[in-house]
C-alpha cells in the first residue's frame, strides 16, 4: 500500500498541535464537544465497549487526523463516542498504533494525546498480555500496578522530566476493586516485539520485578501522565509467558483467549467505567 506522508513524521511538527486538530475532528464528527473518559481497547477487549452505554457515534480511525488503520487482525480500527447511563462521555479508541509497527513513538501516543485534547481526565488502557505469575490462568483480567519500560524509548522529547510515581492510579485501582475485589495486579513490562519474548527474557522480566509481558501500554501511560490524565490499566492474561507455559505461543491462541474471555471482561469493564 502507498504510504502517504503522515503529519507526525516531520520532526518540525508539534505533536500536541496534531492532537488538538484530531480532537477537533472528533468533536465535529461525533457532535460531542468534550469527553470525560478515554478507553483504549487492546486485543481481547474489542467488544468490551458495547456494554458501557449507548454508542452515539462511530468513526473510522482514518477520518481523524494522525490516526492509522490498525496493522493487525484482532484490533478494531474504529473510534466511538459512548454515552453512559449516568451521563458520562466515553471516547473508545479501537485503533492502537503499536511501537513494533516502526512508525515512531509519536504515532504510538497520538491517541492518548488526542484523548487528553478531547477533555478526557481519565485514560483507561487495556491490552492482551502474557502472565508470569503461575497463579494466573488465560482469560483472567488483572490490574496494572506499575510498569517497566523495556523499549529504551520515551514519548517525551527533550529535557522533559516527569514524575511517574503512582502512574497507574491507586485511587482508580481501588475503585476497580469495588466492582471486583478479586482483581489481582502486577507490574507490566513493555517489550518492543513483535516477536514474543524468549523464556530467558521472561525470566529476566520476572527477576527485575515484572509480572506481565506485552508490547504496548507503557509508552502510552507516560504520555497520558504528561498530559495530566489519571490512568487505569488492565491486562487480559491471554497466555502464560514463554517458558512459564510449556507450549509454544501463537497469535491465534492470544485471539482465542480474548474471544472466550470477552463476555466476562466486557461486563467487568463496563461496571468499572460506571464507578469512575
Ligand atoms: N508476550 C507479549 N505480548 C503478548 C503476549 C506475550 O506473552 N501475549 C499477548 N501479548
Amino acid at each position: 500500500m502507498h504510504e502517504e506522508t503522515h503529519p507526525l513524521d516531520d520532526p518540525a511538527t508539534d505533536p500536541f498541535e496534531v492532537a488538538q486538530t484530531a480532537a477537533a475532528d472528533i468533536a465535529r464528527l461525533t457532535g460531542v464537544a468534550q469527553h470525560d473518559i478515554a478507553l483504549t481497547l487492546g486485543s481481547g477487549w474489542g467488544k468490551a465497549a458495547e456494554l458501557i452505554g449507548e454508542t452515539t457515534a462511530t468513526l473510522d480511525a482514518t477520518e481523524v487526523t494522525g490516526f492509522s488503520k490498525p496493522a493487525l487482525a484482532g484490533h478494531v480500527g474504529s473510534i466511538r463516542s459512548i454515552l453512559t447511563p449516568d451521563g458520562k462521555r466515553v471516547l473508545v479508541i479501537g485503533a492502537r498504533t503499536h511501537y513494533y509497527e516502526g512508525h515512531g513513538v509519536r504515532r504510538v501516543v497520538h491517541s492518548v494525546r488526542t484523548a487528553a485534547a478531547t477533555g478526557a481526565k481519565i485514560m483507561v488502557l487495556t491490552n492482551g498480555a502474557g502472565g508470569i505469575k503461575t497463579s494466573w490462568t488465560p482469560g483472567q483480567p488483572v490490574l496494572i500496578s506499575d510498569h517497566i519500560n523495556l523499549t529504551a524509548d520515551s514519548p517525551l522529547e527533550g529535557a522533559t522530566f516527569i514524575d511517574l510515581t503512582d502512574l497507574y492510579s491507586s485511587r482508580l485501582r481501588e475503585l476497580a476493586r469495588t466492582v471486583d475485589p478479586t482483581l489481582d495486579d502486577g507490574v507490566y513490562c513493555q517489550f518492543r516485539g513483535p516477536h514474543y519474548e524468549t523464556p530467558a527474557e521472561v525470566q529476566m522480566a520476572k527477576t527485575i520485578g515484572g509480572h506481565i509481558v506485552g508490547m504496548s501500554t507503557a509508552l502510552e501511560a507516560i504520555a497520558a501522565r504528561q498530559a495530566g490524565m489519571e490512568i487505569l490499566g488492565f491486562s487480559l492474561i491471554t497466555n502464560l509467558a514463554a517458558g512459564i507455559q510449556t507450549t509454544p505461543l501463537s497469535h491465534q491462541e492470544v485471539l482465542e483467549a480474548g474471544r472466550e474471555a470477552e463476555p466476562v471482561i466486557s461486563d467487568l469493564l463496563a461496571r468499572v467505567i460506571g464507578v469512575l
